[in-house]
């Protein structure tokens, strides 16, 4: 079997060969950020957005880019496949410290990190995924990407014990969005999404999504979605870079709609396909 490369602190090396010291901040405090890119065939997809985000979770926590986003182009090409769809995971923790303490170590170098794997979009068009409603019990940094992701481990986690791939999560009435995806519901034949906050990551597919949307004279808004209006939903999909656009087609036992994918979704599945096709 091939072995998988990673990149560590400048170098390409075997993942089995991929060492970092128990005094990272990342595995002590959960102090770190990352980001995670699509790529069609070696191509990075919306490159320069997950850059300017990554610059601004970096910004968050006080932490310097330790690269250049030309020097992140580089380094990230270098570990796709030009035949494959990928998505690459880049991790970047405030580095090992001498001693665990919570203040900031100085003169410590950031530890830099980044892998590849598969990507498999939900192309079938008879069936979705399962959701489970859940009360957001994460913090108020949400728009931050934060390695430091135990709530959405846990809420993620029950959702799949309820036989469900995902957690909806809902704060004080109003949707955020899922574990680890954004959320858009049809309401009254008007495609709708939360409003970007500190409330959820702003999602570059999110963004994709409604680009397409407004493209196309498809209805769109970004607005405050209560748990009533998702009761009212025709449709409802989820959206992230490693899952593209995932039907809901029940939700809390509840079926939405007919229990299949929606017209909308198929219309978008479509667009979506022939975006990607169009930057290979
Ligand atoms: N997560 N919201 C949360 C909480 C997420 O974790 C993600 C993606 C998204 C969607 O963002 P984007 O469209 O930029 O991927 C929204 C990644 C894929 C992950 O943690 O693996």
């Amino acid at each position: 079997m091939e072995t998988e490369t990673v990149y560590l602190n400048g170098q390409y090396l075997p993942l089995a060969d991929a060492k970092i010291s128990v005094m990272d901040r990342g595995f002590l405090f959960g102090d770190g950020i990352y980001e995670v890119i699509p790529a069609y065939s070696g191509q990075l997809f919306r490159l320069e957005d997950h850059l300017e985000r990554l610059d601004n979770s970096l910004k968050a926590i006080r932490l310097q880019n330790p690269h250049s986003h030309e020097q992140w182009r580089n380094l990230l090409t270098k570990l796709l496949k030009k035949d494959l769809d990928q998505s690459v995971y880049l991790q970047i923790t405030r580095g090992v410290a001498p001693k665990r303490d919570h203040a900031f170590p100085q003169n410590v170098t950031p530890t830099v990190f980044a892998m590849v794997s598969g990507i498999t979009p939900h192309a079938d068009p008879d069936n979705g995924i399962k959701a489970l409603s859940m009360e957001d019990s994460r913090w108020k940094l949400c728009h931050t990407k934060a390695i430091t992701l135990l709530a959405n481990v846990l809420l993620r986690q029950e959702a799949i014990d309820h036989d469900c791939a995902e957690a909806l999560l809902f704060k004080d009435g109003y949707l955020t969005e899922g574990a680890a995806s954004n959320v858009f519901a049809v309401i009254d034949g008007i495609l709708v999404t939360p409003p970007k906050s500190s409330a959820i990551l702003p999602g570059i597919t999110r963004d994709v999504i409604l680009e397409i949307a407004r493209k196309n004279n498809i209805p769109c808004s970004e607005q405050a979605i209560s748990t009533d209006d998702m009761k009212k939903a025709s449709e409802i999909w989820i959206t992230s870079s490693t899952r593209e656009i995932i039907p809901v087609v029940e939700l809390d036992s509840e079926k939405v709609a007919d229990g299949k994918p929606g017209p909308l979704w198929k219309v978008f599945y479509k667009l979506f396909q022939e975006y990607k096709q169009s930057l290979r």
